[in-house]
């Protein structure tokens, strides 16, 4: 889908965005919480590449594949259709990897909120009972799931295609997460990285190992996707398997307020460690970061 030496060009386009502060000539499909979605090529993308923070060595970007393969077939075990999704590495001169892991492109117009936008809202529309479906089958203390409707192709034959597969949220046999999370706290400045692993990380990983909470975030998630007229017919569906713990639009209203204000946060702080790199380190902050999200 794209060879090294695309890859290693791909690489290069990414480290001129981030030392111009611009990203033209990027064909950009997402800029996620956590990873950078560039089509490849940009004039027509055949291929989905999520950028990684970089793997401090060969050995680290390893590992990271372990669990990245473990998880692609827990979810697969559990019933779940994954986009097909491979790591790729670009080595850098200072002995560090950056980690791409590549999907083919999956037609914009399929994505579960295009979808959605097309239909009137129906708790029992067929993207709306396979999420739920999917989030009861695989979600659990072993296997988390970001299950938000931006995270689903509804592919022609009906099914649904799950997208989200750069941060395995897999726990091991001692409860603890199996990923090396730190990976994903190189964005972070320094001084915030401890408290982060120890009192943020957790609690947002915990998240996605409940069902309730994360169909609640399902919910809240439609409000992100100007996807308003839905939650009622969302929030049906999810009570259907939550039985004695039901949710309300309230609770998804409030949830959606608090959690935009934690991703918020989250990007205050990377913007904060790039203006210290850039500014008085003189160094460069190599990740490209979104400019205002609406919320
Ligand atoms: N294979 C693909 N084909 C087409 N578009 C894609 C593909 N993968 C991702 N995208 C687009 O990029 C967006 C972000 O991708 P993804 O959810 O994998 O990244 P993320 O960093 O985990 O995002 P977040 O942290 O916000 O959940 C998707 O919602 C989708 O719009
Ligand atoms: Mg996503």
């Amino acid at each position: 889908m794209i060879g090294t030496a695309e890859l290693v060009a791909l690489e290069d386009d990414v480290r001129r965005a981030v030392r111009t502060g611009s990203d033209a000539g990027l064909r950009v499909l997402g800029y996620g919480e956590i990873s950078l979605v560039i089509g490849f090529p940009a004039g027509q993308p055949r291929a989905a590449c999520k950028r990684l923070p970089a793997f401090a060595s060969a050995a680290h970007a390893a590992r990271y594949e372990a669990v990245f393969e473990r998880y692609l077939e827990a979810l697969r075990q559990r019933g779940l259709t994954v986009a097909p999704s491979a790591l790729h590495t670009v080595p850098a001169s200072d002995g560090t990897v950056t980690g791409y892991v590549v999907q083919p492109i999956l037609p914009a117009e399929h994505l579960a909120p295009a979808v959605l936008r097309t239909s009137p809202p129906d708790a029992d529309h067929p993207v709306v009972r396979a999420v739920v479906d999917h989030v009861v089958a695989a979600v659990d203390e072993t296997v988390g799931l970001d299950a938000q409707l931006s995270n689903w192709v509804h592919a022609d034959d009906g099914r649904l295609t799950y997208l989200d597969v750069t941060t395995p949220i897999l726990r091991g046999p001692d409860g603890r997460s199996a990923l090396d999370v730190d990976v994903f706290l190189a964005p972070f400045p320094w001084a915030m990285r401890a408290p982060l692993r120890r009192f943020v990380v957790p609690s947002i990983l915990a998240r996605y190992h409940d069902r309730r909470s994360v169909l609640l975030d399902v919910a809240a998630n439609l409000l992100k996707e100007r996807l308003d007229p839905w939650l009622p017919a969302v929030v049906t569906a999810a009570n259907r398997v939550l039985g004695t713990a039901p949710l309300t639009v309230e609770e998804v209203r409030k949830d959606y307020v608090s959690d935009a204000r934690q991703w918020e946060t989250l990007l205050r702080l990377r913007r904060a460690d790039r203006w210290w790199q850039q500014t008085v380190r003189r160094r460069e902050y190599p990740f490209l970061l979104p400019g205002r999200i609406e919320r």
